[in-house]
């Protein structure tokens, strides 16, 4: 069984995604050949955005909605601990500091209550993170954003597709930022990620930072990184676009199946009615983590924990006014989460094992006392 099969997928989109391969072969214009602009065009429209400006990696792509923002030495972005290394990353990065709020202990998302509190002279941007495929609560983070004047960057890197409101995610705030690694609800087969606004302005800047600051060749107003979306991986998202929305339904249709049959025995995810989710992983909550995994394992059955440690409590991101305490609900999950394999093409009977065995798992630690 895997994780995310993503040979299953290319056996069945493998025509169309040749075709659209091959035509990048035969045209040779790799660097910001027109599927770039295709694609930017594509998901510009799927997302309501004015503007989408594909980039080199969902880590550029906030790197580069940073830089767009003039975050630098001094500045303070308050985020959340809760997430993968380069939300906080690509901040420091910049000489700003990553301030971190701690997450609502059910969606998992930065925790809008705790914000104001946060927000000092310094800060200079706000950076929720839309983790698991569900938006952070967007209307309650721009709301006070905007009374304080600070932009608002989603880092939609695991949430594109999803729905908030009735909105698309990506298009919730000043700057979205997404991924396309391979392993994302729509991911190509390397590197690659886009950002999107719909102020012309920072658009400009955006397309300009990513090809080294230049507004026309070998002149250059700004700093820029080398930061473009190769065209070879925006034809593998053209192709993979055509039957993206199904993907999202299975997804939506397996995780419905794991809740009805585990929520019983574990923590299964709460997705808030108003939101819809794209299962860029599916998360339990477990106390006996460990053992869970490791009959999961020697059943054959892939797991993997997001994440294990905050970032609050790494080495890399380390102040001393922030320890163990500090941000207890990102510890307290960092502690019992573990994301179980959900792609579209897992099989029902695969399906039906993963339940079973973690059912059997959790129901005997429940009954035996040394546990
Ligand atoms: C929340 C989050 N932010 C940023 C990134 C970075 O994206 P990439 O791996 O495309 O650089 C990821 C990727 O895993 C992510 O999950």
């Amino acid at each position: 069984m895997e994780f995310v099969d993503l040979k299953t997928q290319y056996s069945i989109l493998k025509t169309k995604i040749n075709e659209r391969m091959n035509a990048v072969l035969e045209h040779g214009q790799f660097i910001m050949g027109p599927e770039v602009m295709e694609l930017e065009e594509r998901l510009a429209a799927r997302t309501e955005s004015r503007f989408c400006v594909g980039c080199a990696s969902g880590t550029d792509a906030l790197l580069i909605a940073l830089m767009a923002l003039g975050v630098g030495p001094g500045d303070e972005v308050i985020t959340t601990p809760f997430t993968f290394v380069a939300t906080a990353e690509t901040i420091a990065l910049l000489g700003a500091r990553p301030v971190f709020v701690d997450i609502d202990s059910r969606s998992y998302n930065l925790d809008p209550k705790l914000l104001d509190q946060a927000i000092t002279l310094h800060t200079r941007a706000i950076m929720p993170v839309s983790l698991f495929g569900q938006c952070a609560d967007m209307d309650a983070i721009n709301a006070l954003a905007s009374e304080r004047g600070i932009p608002v960057i989603e880092d939609a890197a695991q949430s594109f597709g999803a729905t908030y409101k009735g909105r698309q995610s990506c298009n919730l705030s000043t700057i979205g930022c997404t991924s396309f690694f391979p392993s994302k609800p729509l991911g190509c087969y390397g590197d690659g990620g886009a950002c999107f606004t719909n102020d012309q302005e920072l658009a400009t800047r955006m397309r300009q930072i990513r090809v080294h600051g230049q507004d026309r060749r070998y002149h250059h107003p700004l700093v820029g990184i080398n930061g473009r979306l190769d065209t070879i991986q925006a034809a593998v998202l053209l192709a993979k676009l055509e039957t993206f929305d199904t993907e999202i339904a299975d997804r939506a249709r397996m995780s419905t199946s794991y809740s009805e049959k585990l929520s019983d025995v574990v923590m299964t995810p709460f997705v808030e009615p108003s939101t819809t989710c794209v299962y860029a992983q599916y998360t339990i909550q477990a106390d006996n983590r460990r053992d869970l995994q490791e009959v999961l394992k020697a059943n054959g059955i892939p797991s993997a924990v997001h994440y294990p440690v905050p970032l609050h409590l790494q080495p890399a991101f380390f102040v001393p006014e922030t320890n163990i305490g500090s941000f207890p609900q990102a510890e307290a999950a960092a502690q019992r989460v573990l994301s179980l394999p959900i792609h579209p093409y897992l099989s029902d009977s695969d399906q039906t094992k993963v339940i079973e065995v973690v059912r059997e798992v959790v129901s005997n630690a429940a009954t035996c006392p040394s546990n």
